[in-house]
């Protein structure tokens, strides 16, 4: 289904294409009007653009609905539609980045393909984007740092169990690297080109983080207006990470399980279940053991996720890791983007290994940040650290 805005001043030609589109079952939203429009274009931002190339004889407005569907973010995909005599500037729209016209008087089966195929072009248009975006944060995988013996098992753990399908348990602090871990079995799995979803459970209340995971039909509470596709659904074949599982309700639990043991996910409001192909990463930085305790969290849900468990160590566990830690932020995070170099005193270095970081790798990373913006003429000084390591309030 695909939102498609239609601009053409003549109502029955109006009327005939909206009525094949929607047929489809794409969202149509009509225009003949220019200037509405050109509103309209802003304010929906279409995937596809139809438009007629003179709306009057004496100005091809459709060269401007094209210019400007070119420019939204993502930009539209355009087909231009060409009366008689109006070729060469049909001509001119290809050049400028319409995908394809269709010359009046068409057949319907004609305009239907087009569209079916500029269609499809989008969709590969947006998985190629989709896939350089992933690319991007694969690099920093081959970046987890750690030179410890025990990042050194968790390194070892990921090469062993990361082409399975097991779901993992990542353990750790806050700031751990907990969500680099999980990327990293994503990426290095036979998942790698489907979709990696992080949510965090603990940032919705129960009942939106229900309809996300899960998705609901039209209509299923108030302010339900459209279907919509759960998480589990956009990452087929790939890989959802859960984090913060320990926050997730027990109604919550017991839907996860049924993902987990029947591979099918039911949208809030649909008797019908779909049945999905989705590997669960979990993270968690509470003892869920205590929750099972008192009662929080299911333990039959514990054992299914917790199949095979991975532990981060905290920061103040692994010290000889700091200063491989901090060349490496200086170098990939903070040299590269702002093409300067910077250095530390000695005595920066001192503090950084003896502080506990109790935010872990993260804290250390934003203290970086922190202390080069600071800094003069690239050399971190004791006083550009944040207060809590200089033993200030
Ligand atoms: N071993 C590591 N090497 C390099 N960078 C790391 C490492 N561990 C963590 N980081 C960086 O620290 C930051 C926090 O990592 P991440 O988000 O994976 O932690 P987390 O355990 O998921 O934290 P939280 O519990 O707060 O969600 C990220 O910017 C990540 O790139
Ligand atoms: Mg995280």
């Amino acid at each position: 289904m695909a939102k498609v805005l239609l601009i053409d001043d003549e109502v029955t030609m109006v009327q005939i294409v909206t009525e094949l589109l929607r047929n489809e079952g794409h969202e149509v939203f009509p225009f003949s009007n220019f200037t509405a429009a050109m509103e309209g274009l802003e304010a929906l931002s279409p995937e596809l653009v139809i438009t007629d190339l003179y709306l009057d004889k004496a100005r091809a407005h459709g060269l401007e609905v094209l210019q400007k569907a070119r420019t939204l973010n993502p930009p539209a995909t355009v087909i231009v539609i060409t009366g008689f005599g109006t070729i060469e500037t049909a001509v001119d729209a290809m050049k400028n980045g319409a995908y394809d016209y269709v010359e009046k008087p068409f057949q319907v089966d004609e305009l239907k393909l087009c569209i079916q195929r500029a269609l499809s072009y989008n969709e590969a248009v947006s998985e190629n984007v989709y896939l350089r975006k992933q690319l991007k944060k694969k690099y920093q995988f081959n970046q987890i740092v750690g030179n410890s013996p025990q990042m050194q098992d968790v390194f070892k753990m990921i090469e062993r169990v990361a082409s399975s399908d097991s779901t993992v348990l990542v353990r750790g602090e806050s700031g751990t690297g907990k969500e680099l871990v999980a990327r990293a079995l994503h990426f290095n799995s036979n998942r790698q080109f489907a979709p990696f979803i992080p949510i965090n459970c603990s940032a919705l209340p129960e009942s939106l983080l229900e309809s996300e995971l899960f998705g609901h039909r039209k209509g299923a509470f108030t302010g339900a207006i459209n279907d919509k596709r759960g998480l589990f659904q956009e990452a087929d074949g790939g890989t959802i990470y859960l984090d913060e599982i320990g926050s997730m309700s027990p109604t919550l639990q017991a839907r996860l399980l049924r993902v987990l043991q029947e591979k099918e996910v039911r949208r809030v409001g649909d008797n019908v279940p779909s049945y999905v192909n989705v590997r669960v990463l979990a993270a968690t930085h509470e003892p869920l053991e205590e929750k099972i305790k008192q009662g929080l969290f299911r333990e039959d849900l514990y054992y299914r996720l917790n199949v095979i468990s991975v532990h981060l160590p905290s920061l103040r566990e692994r010290r000889e890791d700091i200063p491989l830690l901090v060349m490496h932020f200086l170098k990939n995070k903070m040299h590269a983007p702002s093409g300067k170099s910077f250095q530390l005193t000695e005595k920066v270095m001192d503090v950084l290994c003896e502080h506990d970081w109790p935010g872990n790798v993260r804290e250390l990373e934003n203290a970086l940040e922190r202390a080069t913006v600071l800094c003069d003429a690239g050399m971190v000084k004791v006083a550009d650290l944040p207060p809590v390591l200089r033993n200030l309030p």
